[in-house]
């Protein structure tokens, strides 16, 4: 197990990234055939060693025979995430932190200093968590997948609250593509498994009147973190992925087959708008069909979730047949009173 300390690193060596890439090719090598091949001494080749094994990576080493590649860490380090990832522009720069406060503050930070669009920052660990409405984002070191995304859309301020709508239809794809399970997407980017939440998405945004600088997507998803803990803290609202699937889950994976399915998405979204993606939210979603609670801060009433619209509002139906257009808010899935 990996000794989580509370600083902030970064890692992103160069050299060391070639000697793992070829400790992972060749399994089975001297260190003289590999300070050699990467035209480094023995002695560096021992320090990159050395510092792959703080990170997780299981190498072994003996005078006689070299060194052993065993296995990789669960960490989701730039190395892991972009070993086979086809991307062009999504996760093409990737800071991995162990821990930090917020992996939203950090990618804002680089966003000023101008890092380019598809900037991944990703935490093992984050101190102060956030999700929608200034609400607490728990998370637990390698339990879960915490990672904001540097975007740049030419598009308006009002067209960047159909981002998060675009992400969840990613999410759930990227949990398709990695393990045997049916998420679906509560209106308007709430993961749920079954009826409960494993995932969320925020975005923040800067911007000037007539356009955006930049737009920070943040994704939080529980991956394996135990029910146990789930249940405490949350009180049995949330899950995670480990105890839907029964098994442990690759964080890593999931990370990739996000990073895909976004890029491919959000090219669609920023040349057609969102209708291009709407019906594909719907084929996700758990919420039109339900009969709803909303409560958008100054009003709280139920009705039926009849549709979204092409802006990404939900229409709730209510019992004098009024359709009414949420923007944002709570939604909450209830089994209606006269039913019973
Ligand atoms: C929600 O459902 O309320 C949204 C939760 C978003 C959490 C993620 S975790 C990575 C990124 N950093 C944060 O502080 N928040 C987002």
């Amino acid at each position: 197990m990996v000794d989580i300390k509370p600083e902030i690193r970064y890692y992103n060596n160069c050299m060391r990234e070639q000697v793992l890439k070829y400790l992972q090719q060749e399994k089975h090598v001297s260190g003289e055939e590999l300070g050699k091949r990467l035209k480094i001494s023995r002695t560096a080749v021992w320090k990159h060693v050395k510092e792959l094994r703080k990170l997780g990576y299981q190498i072994e080493s003996s005078t006689k025979s070299g060194y052993t590649f065993m296995q990789n860490p669960d960490l989701l380090l730039a190395e892991e995430i972009e070993n086979g990832l086809i991307t062009k522009v999504m996760g093409k720069n990737i800071r991995h932190f162990v821990q930090v406060s917020s992996t939203q503050d950090i990618a804002s930070e680089l966003a000023k200093k101008g890092l380019p669009e598809g900037t991944l920052v990703i935490a093992e660990m984050q101190t102060q968590g956030r999700g929608r409405k200034g609400r607490e984002w728990i998370s637990v070191p390698d339990g879960g997948l915490y990672f904001s995304l540097i975007l740049r859309p030419k598009l308006l301020p009002s067209q960047v609250v159909q981002i998060p709508l675009i992400a969840s239809v990613a999410v759930v794809k990227a949990i398709k593509n990695t393990v045997p399970l049916n998420p679906e997407i509560k209106w308007p980017n709430d993961i749920f498994v079954g009826d409960k939440k494993a995932g969320g998405i925020l975005t923040e945004m800067s911007s000037e009147i007539d356009g955006v600088n930049y737009v920070i997507l943040g994704v939080g998803l529980n991956v394996n973190i135990p029910a146990s803990f789930l249940a405490e803290k949350t009180g049995g609202i949330a899950t995670s992925l480990i105890n839907e699937v029964g098994k442990p889950v690759s964080r890593t994976q999931i990370m990739r087959h996000f990073l895909v399915q976004f890029e491919n998405i959000y090219n669609q979204f920023v040349t057609s708008g969102f209708s291009s993606v709407r019906e594909e939210w719907k084929n996700l979603n758990n919420t039109i069909g339900a009969w709803v609670k909303i409560s958008d801060g100054t009003r709280e009433f139920e009705g039926e979730a009849v549709d979204i619209d092409e802006r990404g509002f939900l229409l709730v139906r209510t019992d004098n047949s009024r359709i009414h257009q949420i923007v944002s808010g709570d939604v909450t899935l209830r089994i209606r009173a006269d039913k019973h």
